[in-house]
């Protein structure tokens, strides 16, 4: 982990819901800031705990320096403000854009209609997944555009929001690229339309070139993610038979989207302790099962660095103890 913190741009922890992804990551982004990494910790979970691990008050869409921590800044992501922000996105539509309205309007979203055919399941007009978009919006902005911090940290939502946004680039940009292939088809349907009956062929909108922006820079943070010299997916979980098969299927998506991961923190795991009440004992020998397993599949077969973290006897909250936690985290 020493490696990762040190060295790459950005890191994401995902896993099941409340197996300790924000605590592993605000550990993590402790200790980075503290060996001189300017650090931003970002949340993409839609319900944020940043500020709970930490016990401070954080402003919903701020970034906020953390006092006792020189280089450490923590962001949980508004996603109010972002879906204003996102609402021209979102409200594109070709034929409004065209200021076409009345029945010329009409006339011509039925024929838009024909053209995209009615076996699209969504309205293609529409992006992908709102609050992953959202969530992905802040991602974009942090990986491709140009900000002080040597590191961001992304804690992200439990798996399935989260693997849907990894799959965002290319969702949004196969949205973006069928807008602009129907754009230009109707651009040049319309050019001979309006001449036709005399009308000025204006067309002095930049939303052609918005969207063109928009997936350039999505292709780059697709590229960035893709690149295990700047990016890594850290997996967290418990040695629970369940969290097994939800890992595998997290791998998987991993593969299948090209974003790196070399880590697996198992987290929860109890100590060999002598003296372990009935209830303990019998929990720890599950884990300990699932734990052979875990090493079986995803260490031997697999090549990855499995990270055993201890469960705690109480919460892990507040700068001191999310610091001593990340001790078995990063050697
Ligand atoms: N190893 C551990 N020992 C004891 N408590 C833990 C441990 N890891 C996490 N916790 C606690 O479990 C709760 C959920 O952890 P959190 O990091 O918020 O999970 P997630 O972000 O995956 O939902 C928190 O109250 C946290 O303090
Ligand atoms: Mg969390």
């Amino acid at each position: 982990m020493k490696d990762l913190l040190l060295n790459l741009q950005f890191l994401f922890f995902g896993g099941k819901g409340g197996v300790g992804k924000t605590t592993c990551a605000m550990s993590c982004a402790i200790w980075a800031a503290e060996h001189g990494r300017n650090t931003l910790i970002i949340s993409t979970d839609p319900a944020h705990s940043l500020g709970d691990s930490l016990g401070i008050n954080l402003k919903l869409g701020e970034l906020t320096p953390i006092e006792e921590i020189q280089k450490l800044t923590a962001l949980e992501i508004d996603p109010q403000k972002k879906i204003t922000e996102l609402k021209d996105i979102a409200d594109m539509n070709p034929i409004k854009e065209m200021g076409m309205g009345g029945m010329m309007g009409e006339m011509v979203q039925g024929m838009f209609e024909g053209m995209i055919g009615d076996n699209e399941q969504e309205n293609p007009l529409n992006p992908p997944g709102i609050d992953e978009t959202l969530a992905f919006g802040k991602v974009l902005e942090y990986i491709e555009t140009n900000h002080e911090f040597d590191l961001i940290i992304f804690d992200t939502a439990p798996t399935g929001h989260t693997l849907r946004l990894l799959g965002l680039p290319e969702t949004l940009s196969s949205w973006i690229g069928r807008i602009l292939k129907l754009r230009l088809r109707l651009g040049k349907f319309f050019g001979k339309f309006k001449s036709l009956f005399g009308g000025e062929n204006t067309q002095s909108d930049n939303s052609l070139e918005v969207l063109e922006r928009m997936n350039d820079s999505i292709l780059r943070a697709r590229e960035d993610l893709t690149d295990s010299k700047k990016n890594s997916f850290v997996i967290v979980m418990i040695p629970e038979e369940m969290a097994i098969a939800e890992t595998g299927r997290l791998l998987n998506e991993l593969i299948r989207y090209k974003i790196p991961n070399s880590f697996i923190i198992v987290n929860q795991c109890y100590e060999d302790e002598s003296e372990l009440c009935a209830f303990c004992k019998s929990r720890r020998e599950m884990q300990k099962k699932n734990l052979q397993k875990i090493t079986k599949i995803f260490k031997d077969k697999l090549g990855k660095e499995i990270i055993i973290a201890p469960l705690y006897k109480d919460e892990i909250r507040k700068i001191e103890s999310l610091k001593e936690f990340g001790k078995h985290l990063i050697h």
